[in-house]
């Protein structure tokens, strides 16, 4: 199962196959080309050569009559010259396909008819044709003998030559040995053998390197991976021999970036969560102790003290349900409640209980829904919601402001605002007031008893639902929230903010 993982899913063998199997196929084709190349044209050279000679030799044959008296010992001698240079047999053919000479001597005297000689006959020096017999190893050509006659009725005065008539008075049949080209190719096809086994050698030992070559920023990258992993350093990868690598290792610095950004905000949080957990603690001490270095302290003094103390218990006692409840809805991933809610007077059951607050900071509190919505939501995470936004635009108002909450629905999602007049939140801060325990104004929140989680709590919720929270505004003129959430809760499932 591994090498058959390592052959077939390794890029390096993949590489290396490419390459060595298409130089295979590259140098067999060119070295059978090449002798296919050699064997016909070693053929042509031959057929050319013996044809020049047959033509030569016919004109001779014309001259000395030898179609009507075949005993001139010198033509005789010159045919039998002519087809032992080639290795062959020649036959003299007359006008009535009777063979006049045979160099072999078996044929005289009987006649001949092929195709190729009575084409040649016919047509004369259109005729003349060479034919390659590969299987027999021989090559058989005709050449016709022409006999070129004078007619009267040139003017060699006025430059005007004597016409001329060309008659085929019989042909010439001679078939050579191929065998010497046969002996050279097999040569030839040793040593290409040779040859062939030289390159698969190199090609084996290049497609190799090159794989190899190839395919080592892909084992950099991972080596360099592996480094982060096992923690030896968390500096980025930079590998930027090609650009799939390049992409690979800035995709995996963005993670490391990712993963850094985390681990900062927990460790962040952690401290944060230790620092707001000790202010209440160290209130208490500080009471305490006042209290026990007075030894004769009047009641009154401790009755105060001790309503101090009471009131840093309640608020260590809000920043631990509030965290448990951040961490609750971080966990449980579908812990929602979902059910048909009416959103119209949970808002205004959340007001009611709201109304003491805006009055003793004197701001007046009001609602305006502009049609009945009813939704599938989490009851208690939405009036959460509701709670923190409405508690925030009351606390962070001005003398005599106001609060408007507002209700509208479309098809899908049913929109809530909350706009204050209050001190509004600069543009700045507006990107944090998410982020856990984060608050504007320390001093401030601190002294209206703000930890900085309500917003934190109500972007998860809110987030639970598939929705949206955005905040509008402006630095001492107000603030506006809007959050979004669907009429219709997606399948309740898979509500991990
Ligand atoms: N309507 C608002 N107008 C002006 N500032 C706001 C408003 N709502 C929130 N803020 C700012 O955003 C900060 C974060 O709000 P958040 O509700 O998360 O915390 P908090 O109100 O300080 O404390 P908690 O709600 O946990 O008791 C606040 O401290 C405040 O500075
Ligand atoms: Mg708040």
């Amino acid at each position: 199962m591994n090498i058959f993982r390592f052959v077939v899913k390794s890029l390096r063998t993949r590489i290396f196959c490419v390459i060595f199997l298409t130089g295979i196929l590259a140098s067999v084709i060119i070295l059978f080309a090449t002798l296919v190349n050699y064997e016909e044209r070693a053929v042509n050279v031959n057929t050319q050569e013996a044809q020049t000679q047959m033509r030569v030799l016919a004109n001779h044959l014309i001259t000395n009559n030898y179609l009507q008296d075949p005993s001139s010992r010198i033509i005789s001698g010159e045919l039998d010259m002519l087809s032992s240079l080639y290795d062959g047999r020649v036959l003299i053919i007359d006008d009535s396909l009777k063979v006049v000479r045979d160099t072999y001597g078996i044929a005289e005297g009987k006649t001949i008819i092929s195709r190729e000689v009575v084409q040649c006959l016919k047509r004369g020096e259109a005729g003349a044709a060479a034919r390659h017999d590969r299987q027999n190893g021989y090559i058989e050509m005709t050449t016709p003998i022409i006999e070129t006659k004078s007619l009267e009725g040139g003017d060699i005065a006025r430059g005007v030559p004597d016409k001329t008539e060309q008659i085929v008075r019989g042909v010439m049949l001679i078939s050579i040995s191929t065998e010497p080209i046969t002996t050279t190719l097999q040569i030839l096809q040793r040593k290409a053998m040779i040859i062939e086994i030289i390159i698969l050698a190199v090609l084996f030992i290049g497609s190799l390197l090159i794989a190899n070559l190839v395919s080592r920023p892909f084992d950099r990258i991972t080596a360099a991976i592996n480094d982060v992993k096992a923690g030896y350093t968390n500096k980025p990868i930079i590998e930027n021999a090609y650009m799939e690598t390049e992409h690979i290792a800035n995709a995996f610095n963005q993670l490391l970036l990712r993963e850094k950004a985390l681990d900062d905000s927990r460790q962040a949080f952690v401290a944060n969560v230790s620092h707001e957990l000790k202010t209440p603690m160290t209130s208490i001490k500080v009471l305490a102790d006042s209290l026990t270095a007075q030894p004769d302290a009047p009641v009154e003094l401790y009755r105060d003290f001790m309503e101090d103390i009471t009131r840093e218990i309640d608020r260590e006692n809000q920043i631990i349900n509030d965290l448990l409840e951040l961490v609750k809805m971080d966990k449980q991933v579908s812990a929602l409640n979902i059910t048909q809610v009416d959103v119209n007077v949970l808002t205004e059951n959340v007001m009611k209980r709201l109304r003491p607050l805006a009055r003793r900071m004197d701001v007046e509190l009001t609602f305006e829904s502009v049609r009945p919505v009813t939704a599938e939501v989490d009851e208690v995470k939405l009036s959460m919601v509701i709670t923190n936004l409405v508690e925030n635009a009351v606390k962070y108002n001005k003398e005599h402001g106001w609060v408007r909450v507002g209700l509208d629905a479309d098809h899908q999602y049913f929109t809530l605002t909350v706009s204050d007049s209050g001190v509004g939140i600069p543009e700045e801060a507006q990107e944090h007031i998410y982020e856990r325990f984060y608050r504007v104004d320390k001093s401030r929140s601190r002294e209206i008893g703000g930890t900085g989680l309500g917003l934190a709590i109500t972007r998860t919720a809110v987030l639970m639902h598939r929705g949206s929270i955005e905040v509008a505004s402006t630095e001492g003129e107000g603030t506006t929230f809007t959050v979004r959430i669907p009429l219709i809760h997606p399948t309740g499932k898979e509500t991990r903010p």
